[in-house]
């Protein structure tokens, strides 16, 4: 069997994804698996597959295109097989507002969001939901274009920042308390890391540049929560549809409730990425973690 691993591609989390690839290659190949690189262009994605003679795609896609749900549908119409989420989990999944609204209705703790579009007046309802506010692309990653606003003032600039990379934006309201994150590997929701950034919030250099990005795990807050946000991250998981492996991301409030913030299907796997930590902690190296994702794939 020939495992092509996709990373790269044209979105804007391409150096993430080259970062965390270029390790899944390699320990692949340590593994003794026969895997090839293969940056993903989306024109040519058919050929490079094919050129490649690849029957079996490890995706650490990031992002548009290798994240939303359309090299998913590349590679079902050529039936390969691949890790991951399929079409519609993949589309929702980096579709924070419409995911939200899912979770929602199906009675699942999430952050108070609200979406808006280029043209839209500011809505009068948004002055009671306090400071501060998040402000997001509705479907990026990394927290690319992402800023936390103060005031009326900053609450402007985040969303021209915002709206730079995407043509629906997600204000959300502050919780403050811990930012928690669960990995999911093959039906198994590994230990929450609870992420401490030192700065306004866990943004793109606290993710992957940052040294003092404080991450506990185990998480601190006790064996009752922990198992909580486990069973949710698996209840948002499958709520969507979700398969293969993903990454659930939470607010925990001062009283110890959950609310979700997202769901990643295809989570960084860098040096700093998160998965790998957990993996870690249950005793997976970065290998095993990897050959896991591949069998969860398989299905
Ligand atoms: N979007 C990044 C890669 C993550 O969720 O880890
Ligand atoms: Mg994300």
């Amino acid at each position: 069997q020939r495992i092509g691993v996709l990373y790269g591609g044209p979105s804007e989390e391409r150096e993430v994804s080259l970062r965390g690839g270029t390790a899944v290659l390699r320990a692949l190949q340590d593994a003794g698996l026969n895997a090839c690189g293969i940056d993903v262009e989306p024109h040519y994605i058919a050929a490079q597959l094919g050129d490649a003679g690849v029957d079996m795609a490890f995706n650490v896609c990031h992002g548009a295109f290798g994240e939303d749900g359309h090299l998913q549908a590349n590679l079902d119409n050529l039936g390969i097989p691949y890790t991951g989420s399929g079409v519609l989990a993949s589309a929702l999944s980096m579709d924070k507002w419409r995911c939200k609204r899912l979770w929602q209705s199906a009675g699942l703790p999430t952050t108070r969001g609200m979406l808006l579009r280029a043209d839209d007046a500011l809505p009068n309802s948004l002055s009671s939901w306090g400071w501060p506010l998040f402000v997001k692309p509705n479907r990026g990653g990394s927290s690319i274009g992402v800023s936390r606003a103060g005031n009326t003032q900053e609450l402007e600039s985040a969303l021209g920042a915002a709206f730079a990379h995407d043509s629906e934006v997600l204000v959300e309201a502050a919780v403050s308390g811990k930012e928690v994150t669960v990995a999911i590997v093959g039906g198994e929701a590994l230990p929450p890391i609870v992420i401490e950034a030192n700065g306004p919030f866990y943004d793109y250099h606290a993710k992957y540049i940052a040294n003092d990005t404080r991450y506990l795990l185990p998480s601190g807050l006790g064996d009752v929560l922990d198992r909580q946000l486990q069973d949710l991250a698996l209840q948002a998981f499958s709520e969507i549809g979700a398969r293969g492996w993903g990454r659930v991301d939470f607010l925990v409030d001062a009283n110890g409730a959950p609310a979700l913030l997202e769901i990643n299907s295809v989570p960084g796997m860098t040096s700093h990425s998160l998965v790998p930590m957990a993996a870690q902690a249950i005793g997976w190296d970065f290998g095993q973690l990897c050959r896991r994702i591949l069998n969860a794939g398989k299905g």
